[in-house]
């Protein structure tokens, strides 16, 4: 069958088409209209100027998806679009898109959840029969770890406390001037960092939320890097930080988020009743990040895990994971009408899921 994803959570406009034959998804299309130029005049995503930017750059991006398809409007079976979580200003846009669309054409409509997809992306390159596995998802509005059985049921095993990890990054490569959004920049920095014999690491306080759970919490350790820069700069008497600075506090940052993600990881893997897990997904924008990549890899070869982490372009928000989750709902007879609303939170999400479910039987 033939996907047709359109997603617009946040500030990328996104669409693309995709074919699935049994396990086996093949992505015609990929359409990404991101928002970050104009954004970066804020520096950070103002919700109001993303859904009016959703709204003028929809109808080409979906257009251009199907026409670089090679395959025409008839052949797409079915249209998968993201309703929830994100900004609902931004969610609405594409639901209102994707819900004229499907009535207009008579074709299937179906809801996606935004994390789902996230996960989902990692199956667009990898056939997957093994269907029980864990995943990690890192983005810019959520970090957490999930059960996942018959890929597409989710259970939440831990999770960020209040800030994501994607938001700490952000916020750091702010605080250090580095270009919106900061997670690429603060990555090749760290790179600087790591690759230099000389970088003597500062301590911040770990992300892993020090109990049982398998809990993250963000902001103490940006806060943590806030009062180094403002003790530096008073220190110093300067209100510049030197470029060494920049890069030690980057890998110190980076470094701190890698043994604190990967600590809760290895918990996670021994001490629970997930010892014995095969499979480990890595997923969402953070996913990017080469050295968690590089973290996250050590941890599964030790435990001997296969992990599995979407190439760099479906680690970001694209139509094409969106399609992919489409068709896990799809196999599970989970379809939305025209009263398809969006939903900002997580919660609202599975309620309204559920309800599907409920509806279906
Ligand atoms: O998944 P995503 O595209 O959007 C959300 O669903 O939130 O994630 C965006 C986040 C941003 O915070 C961005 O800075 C971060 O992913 N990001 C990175 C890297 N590339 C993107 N963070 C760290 N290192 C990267 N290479
Ligand atoms: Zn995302």
């Amino acid at each position: 069958m033939i996907i047709l994803g359109i997603e617009s959570s946040c500030d990328e406009t996104a669409a693309s088409v995709v074919q699935i034959d049994g396990n086996r998804f093949s992505v015609k299309s990929n359409i990404v209209s991101s928002q970050i130029p104009i954004h970066s005049l804020y520096g950070g995503v103002v919700p109001e100027i993303a859904s009016r930017a959703h709204c003028e750059a929809i109808s080409n991006v979906v257009e251009s998806a199907i026409n670089e398809s090679g395959t025409s409007l008839s052949d797409i079976d079915a249209v998968a679009v993201t309703f929830a979580p994100g900004l609902i200003g931004s969610l609405l846009v594409g639901v209102g898109f994707a819900k004229a669309l499907a009535s207009s054409t008579g074709k299937a409509l179906i809801p996606v959840d935004h994390i789902k997809a996230h996960v989902a992306a990692a199956h667009l390159e990898h056939e997957f029969d093994d269907q029980y596995y864990l995943a990690l998802v890192v983005s810019g509005g959520h970090t957490s770890l999930y059960e996942v059985i018959n890929n597409n049921e989710y259970t939440e095993l831990g999770s960020t406390r209040d800030d994501a990890c994607g938001e700490a990054f952000d916020k750091v490569g702010r605080l250090l001037g580095l270009p919106y959004p900061g997670g690429a920049a603060m990555d090749k920095l760290a790179a600087e960092a790591f690759g230099s014999t000389d970088t003597s690491y500062i301590s911040f306080p770990s992300p892993a939320v020090n109990d049982d759970s398998y809990d993250y919490s963000f902001s103490g350790l940006k806060t943590a890097v806030l009062n180094y820069i403002n003790n530096y700069k008073q220190k110093n008497k300067t209100d510049v930080i030197p470029e060494d600075v920049k890069r030690q506090i980057a890998g110190s940052f980076t470094k701190t988020i890698c043994e604190g993600i990967s600590k809760k990881l290895e918990n996670l893997i021994i001490h629970s009743k997930y010892k014995g897990v095969k499979k480990l997904i890595l997923a969402g924008g953070v996913a990017a990040n080469s050295h968690l990549r590089k973290a996250v890899s050590s941890v599964c070869i030790k435990h001997k895990i296969e992990l599995i982490v979407p190439s760099i372009k479906y680690c970001g928000d694209n139509g094409a994971m969106t399609a992919a989750a489409g068709y896990y709902n799809y196999l599970e007879g989970i379809k939305a009408d025209s009263y398809l609303n969006a939903y900002a939170s997580d919660e609202a999400s599975h309620i309204y899921l559920n309800s599907l479910k409920e509806k279906r039987i």
